[in-house]
């Protein structure tokens, strides 16, 4: 079994970044910038959020953290998108999900420039990545994909499960892995909560992608010897015994599933690291493609 390290590929992506900002900086042109929006104090979309700031930072991005209250109306937010579109200093835009009731993701997703959704959230991106056209992919899954290719995993011809449909990442890596590419050519089975018979289709699965939020879902009797295991959950779960008062956990109960694997990527480690080294990659592709 060996333990797919998130951190340290998403390291080495944002190593690479830092010498490509750099390189920018020395023919006169300027750094990148990332708008992030927050709106409301969730705990989760907090620490995301200066996640992402914080790594801008570590890479020499420009960063702008902008914040709303829970209460904000959606008119004020949309004018606040508008805003950000019309200022060519801003090069990537991302509002960070999920958001409070009164507002319509799906209008603030739409409000954003396509070419500065460097989420990938936008119909244009998602469009253009389901035809395999060059769009933004949406972070995760592209921090999935890089992790694929960097330890080299072959993809071709496996039976990939997909647990979970949401637009964020099970339905586009669902769409990414059955493509025609290096990390694509998968036969895809899309699971979601009114699929019967989970267990005997994750047995049958090459690789399993677990998206459905629900800590340690994913047990050893799912997991057929040798399967590929990528975990997307970051759950909090109260544990006194920790400092914060959560512990975080997977969708996959590492443990008793790990020794069954022929890879796995932990939780903390694996795909949230990535996922932040994939929405640096898609802002510096915002930035340099309008250059
Ligand atoms: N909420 C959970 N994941 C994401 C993400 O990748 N981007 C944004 N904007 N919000 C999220």
């Amino acid at each position: 079994m060996q333990i797919l390290d998130g951190k340290l590929v998403a390291q080495t992506v944002k190593n690479d970044l830092k010498i490509k900002v750099a390189a920018l900086k020395e023919k006169g042109k300027k750094k990148p910038h990332l708008a992030a929006v927050l709106v409301g104090n969730n705990g989760a979309s907090e620490t995301y959020v200066a996640s992402k700031v914080k790594t801008c930072e570590e890479i020499g991005y420009q960063s702008t953290l902008i914040r709303f209250n829970t209460d904000v109306e959606e008119d004020v937010l949309l004018r606040k998108i508008q805003e950000l579109n019309a200022d060519d200093n801003i090069d990537g835009i991302l509002v960070q999900l999920p958001l409070p009731k009164q507002i319509a993701e799906e209008k603030v997703i739409n409000a954003i420039a396509a070419e500065k959704d460097v989420d990938g959230f936008h119909p244009t991106n998602i469009g253009k990545m389901i035809q395999g056209q060059p769009a933004y992919i949406p972070a995760t899954p592209y921090g999935i994909l890089l992790l694929l290719k960097h330890y080299k995993i072959e993809t071709k011809g496996k039976h990939a499960v997909v647990i979970g449909r949401s637009n964020i990442v099970g339905r586009p890596i669902s769409i990414l892995l059955s493509q025609n590419t290096p990390t694509g050519n998968c036969t895809v089975t899309l699971c979601h909560s009114h699929t019967s018979n989970l267990k005997a289709i994750c047995l049958q699965a090459d690789i399993i992608v677990a998206a459905l939020g629900k800590a340690e879902f994913l047990t050893a009797d799912m997991v057929k010897d040798g399967a590929i295991v990528i975990d997307v959950g970051i759950t909090r779960v109260e544990d006194k015994s920790k400092k914060k008062g959560y512990a975080i956990k997977g969708d996959v109960h590492f443990e008793t599933v790990a020794p069954k694997c022929s890879y796995i990527t932990p939780v903390p480690g694996g795909v949230g690291a990535m996922t932040i080294a994939a929405l640096m990659q898609n802002t510096y592709l915002a930035a340099t493609q309008k250059q």
